[in-house]
């Protein structure tokens, strides 16, 4: 079982979208997946029709190490879903007291049937990341195609070098590059600077700017479901493939 912690400290470059629709391909292919929702806001939960602000999260199980099992809801065919939780924006305030392993001891020895473990971490390297990385064998790191998310992502590789050696663990990752205008300039230079500064790092499926993948969060369903001959389909399909067989720029 993988565990893959999906990270950007930047706001809305595409990790929730890429975490459900990467999440979805992968279960549609007959592959188990639990997703987990570790952002306060639960725009994960949110995007899969999952509302109710009553209903226990992994808040539960990180701030009073409460059994996890009561709290998955199976949402599609071989799909899982792991909830915010009313309370998970209390963890932040609470980070002395939350170890940064306890994500690992709430996952481990819960998930042995799934293939894999997809994390929706929030745009912020505080204790909820730090707890997601730790628990993490892969980071996938959504970048888009403009000039700002080029110059976070140095900051962002730099907190993850620092943190890389802090825990002594290595942590393989994969950047994907999302929002991305095939006629835009811009969008073409981020790409190869990105090949440039991280070869071998960017899966090889750009996924490109679409009206549908944007849409498909307000109606509670995922790109596969509400429009899935669509070029977002089309992207996140294959970027599951890349994911599987390690396909790169
Ligand atoms: N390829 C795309 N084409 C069009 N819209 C997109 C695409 N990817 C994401 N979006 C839209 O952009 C917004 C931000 O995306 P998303 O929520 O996935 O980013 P995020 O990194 O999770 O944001 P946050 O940091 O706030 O959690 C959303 O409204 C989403 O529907
Ligand atoms: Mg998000």
């Amino acid at each position: 079982m993988q565990i893959i912690a999906v990270i950007n400290q930047k706001g809305g470059v595409g990790k929730t979208t890429s975490a459900l629709n990467l999440a979805h391909a992968l279960a549609l292919s007959k592959y188990k997946v639990t997703l987990i929702d570790l952002d306060p806001q639960g725009h994960l939960s949110a995007c899969l029709g999952v509302h109710d602000p009553k209903i226990k999260g992994i808040d539960t199980a990180l701030l009073d190490q409460q059994s996890l099992q009561e709290n998955i809801l199976s949402i599609r065919n071989n799909l899982q879903l792991v909830t915010a939780g009313p309370h998970l924006g209390e963890v932040e305030h609470a980070a002395n007291d939350i170890p940064r392993d306890r994500l690992h001891k709430v996952l481990t020895g819960q998930f042995q049937d799934q293939t894999c473990i997809i994390i929706d971490c929030p745009p912020s390297s505080g204790v909820l990341v730090v707890n997601a990385l730790v628990a993490a064998q892969t980071a996938l790191i959504p970048v888009a195609s403009d000039y700002l998310a080029l110059h976070g992502l140095s900051y962002l590789i730099g907190t993850f070098k620092n943190f890389e050696s802090s825990l002594h663990k290595k942590i393989p990752y994969w950047i994907v590059v999302t929002r991305y205008q095939n006629r835009r300039k811009l969008s073409q230079d981020v790409q190869s600077k990105l090949k440039q500064y991280f070869p071998g790092r960017i899966l090889a499926t750009p996924i490109r700017e679409s009206v549908a993948l944007a849409e498909s969060p307000s109606f509670g369903k995922t790109i596969f479901e509400y429009k899935p001959s669509s070029v977002g389909a089309r992207d996140y399909r294959s970027l599951a493939k890349d994911l599987l067989n390690r396909r790169t720029l």
